[in-house]
């Protein structure tokens, strides 16, 4: 006992001193990924490789603290290029690490590239995920935390234990024949998902699974789970059996701590829940179903995994929880409503999240957004305002650096209040007014979910509706305690309103998280330009800047500007 007891002392002594050393600055943290496309981490009895690094799918967990800088090697194995982005990572000052398509030129087969970004003034949880060519649908994802430092205290007690949870559905075709079907004339891939994956595993108990997913619990513990929907097209709804969940934190925000019995999770979002484990010792269904879509039971498209009780020797069994009918407006409303900012809160600064708050903002700019359906030279394309992303190969933010970007885009062209008349591609850039509040109202015109994704900043989620939306809709916003998150879920046939703070200088990506609308053009990019040429107010390009497009792949750029981009879509083009 004292032998023990003395040896606990030295441990936590020098826990101390390390926490004491790493505590007092950001720390640099090294990874290296190989990327491969490959049989190693199959989730089903399918032939079908998943895209993997370092032999894993998911990825690896990227485990920082607020202001770390994280290094990650990235060694492209595939057959085709490459980026990966940091969903929900705000790069402060810094596009240059974005990894999406109008940022960088992509990591070419066989070749590796070495992001280097800091999660500044950053908490909570978020995950990575390659963005283009439609890889997404074939893995390569992996979840992301970024740690509290210990001199700021989290608004809960510490959990016992904090497990990653990445939910999706995915698709039995290769990411590859999908990607192909999109050339065809006005058929977009007609199928949807045939399964729903839980950290890269598939359903407990399904005839494909080679495996499930399963986390071990003790009772009376505390458990934190983040999870994310990393899929391309569900919403879903996750529940776990006989156990509620406490929210706490959304896509580096603490929230109002509310009790559910079940969550939905959009596409593209992230949440930390708290389960407590205080049921009797068995084992519990986790479950995930898709919103806006009817499924039985023993459908594949229930993702179901395992809560299990580290005594329990009881099986799952019986019917798996039920959740709210999926088509229930008024339960998806009220959750979506409820989710608030904690005003009182710290997150990665002392001063209360609240300090922040948008209740006396004077708006500088109003988007008003629409998506929908067009076709556009024969080819079915999803349109913002009836314009269809075109993607350029020529990166926006280097044509901005070399060229202030004259000759690759036409500043503020794309229609930011108004559509077009006749749908047609086009480079949507729009200005940003740097400082100023922007108030963006994204209106869904689809039968399904959609939803949108800012790069860069965090949007202020100040209202929901159904129908259309006009000014006097702003009476019904909440200034008050809007929650922060970096993707907002728009119902069908509605709107979401949000208010960004534009104080983060750079080419900042807006989409459609759903994978298909965002590779059939449901895109923009919003240009945030300081004219201030102190670099400390943007950064520079990185070291290892990648050329390409009308800038080659090995020098200086030639300076001529390139062909304007031809009207017809090239969807199949490869990035
Ligand atoms: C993540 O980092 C935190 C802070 O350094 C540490 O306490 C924790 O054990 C790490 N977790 C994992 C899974 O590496
Ligand atoms: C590629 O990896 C090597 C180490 O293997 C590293 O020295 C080099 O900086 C990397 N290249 C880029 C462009 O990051
Ligand atoms: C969970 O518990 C089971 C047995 O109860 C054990 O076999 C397994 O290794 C545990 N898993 C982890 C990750 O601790
Ligand atoms: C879950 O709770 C119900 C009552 O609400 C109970 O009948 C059932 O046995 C519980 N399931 C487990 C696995 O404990
Ligand atoms: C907000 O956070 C504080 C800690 O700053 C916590 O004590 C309080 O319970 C939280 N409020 C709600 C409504 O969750
Ligand atoms: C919002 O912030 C202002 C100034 O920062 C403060 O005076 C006001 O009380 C805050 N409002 C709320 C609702 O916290
Ligand atoms: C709030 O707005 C009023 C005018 O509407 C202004 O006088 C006041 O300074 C603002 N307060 C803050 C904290 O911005
Ligand atoms: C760069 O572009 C911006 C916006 O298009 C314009 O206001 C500015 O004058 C340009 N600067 C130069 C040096 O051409
Ligand atoms: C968008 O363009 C198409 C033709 O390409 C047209 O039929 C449609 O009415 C336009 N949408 C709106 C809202 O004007």
């Amino acid at each position: 006992m004292a032998f023990s007891g003395h040896l606990r002392w030295w441990i936590l002594g020098a826990a101390m001193v390390a926490m004491l050393c790493t505590g007092a600055g950001a720390i640099d943290i090294f990874m290296e990924w190989h990327v491969a496309f490959d049989a190693t981490a199959m989730p089903l009895t399918l032939d079908q490789p998943v895209i993997t690094i370092n032999g894993m799918f998911p990825g690896p967990l990227i485990n920082a603290t607020t202001n770390d800088f994280v290094h990650v090697n990235v060694y492209n194995d595939l057959d085709e290029p490459l980026l990966f982005t940091w969903n929900g990572i705000q790069q402060r000052l810094n596009s240059w690490q974005d990894g999406v398509s109008g940022t960088n030129c992509p990591i070419l087969p066989g070749t590796n590239w070495t992001y280097v970004f800091q999660t500044k003034d950053q908490i909570g949880t978020f995950f990575y995920f390659p963005s283009i060519n439609f890889q997404k649908a074939a893995g390569g994802y992996g979840a992301i935390r970024v740690n509290n430092r210990v001199v700021i205290s989290v608004p809960f007690p510490k959990p016992e234990a904090e497990y990653d949870l990445l939910i999706g559905d995915w698709y039995y075709d290769s990411y590859k024949f999908i990607r192909s079907t999109m050339r065809n004339p006005l058929v977009a891939y007609p199928g949807v998902p045939d399964t729903i994956l839980m950290n890269g595993k598939g359903p407990y108990g399904h005839p494909l699974s080679i495996s499930h997913e399963s986390f071990n619990v003790t009772k009376g513990k505390i458990y934190r789970f983040r999870i994310s929907n990393v899929g391309n097209a569900f919403s879903l709804n996750f529940r776990i059996q006989n156990h509620s969940m406490m929210i706490v934190e959304t896509e580096g925000s603490y929230t109002n701590q509310i009790i559910v019995d079940s969550l939905d999770v959009h596409v593209g979002q992230s949440y930390s829940v708290l389960v407590t484990a205080n049921q009797d010792e068995a084992d519990y269904y986790m479950v995930a179903t898709p919103k806006m879509f009817r499924v039985h039971d023993s459908s594949s498209l229930v993702g179901v995994g395992v809560l299990h009780y580290s005594n329990s020797l009881t099986q799952v069994g019986g019917p798996l929880p039920a959740g709210p009918d999926p088509f229930n407006w008024g339960f998806t409303m009220n959750q979506a409503r409820s989710i608030r900012w904690n005003l009182t809160a710290g997150a990665a600064r002392p001063n209360p999240q609240g300090t922040f708050n948008v209740s006396n903002v004077t708006l500088a700019e109003t988007f008003v957004l629409q998506n929908s359906v067009e076709e556009i030279e024969g080819s079915a394309r999803y349109v913002v305002n009836n314009v269809s992303y075109y993607t350029l190969n020529t990166p926006l933010k280097l044509a901005d650096y070399f060229l202030n970007g004259s000759g690759i885009y036409q500043l503020n062209a794309f229609p930011t209040r108004s559509v077009n008349r006749d749908a047609a591609c086009g480079v949507s850039v729009v200005s940003g007014i740097h400082k100023g509040w922007l108030e963006i109202v994204f209106k869904n015109n689809l039968d399904a979910m959609d939803s949108w994704h800012l790069d860069g900043f965090g949007f202020y989620v100040v209202g929901f509706g159904l129908g259309n939306w006009d000014e006097g809709a702003r009476a019904g916003y909440n200034l008050h305690n809007p929650v922060v998150r970096s993707t907002t879920q728009v119902y069908p046939g509605g709107w979401t309103a949000v208010y960004v703070f534009l104080d983060n200088p750079g080419m900042w990506n807006l989409r459609s998280q759903h994978l298909m609308n965002w590779y059939l053009g449901e895109e923009l990019h919003i240009r945030v330009h300081d004219p201030d040429p102190n670099p400390a107010k943007e950064q520079p390009p990185p070291d290892n800047l990648l050329l390409c497009g009308i800038f080659g792949e090995s020098g200086a750029p030639t300076g001529s500007p390139p062909p304007a981009p031809a009207p017809a879509p090239a969807p199949w083009s490869w990035w």
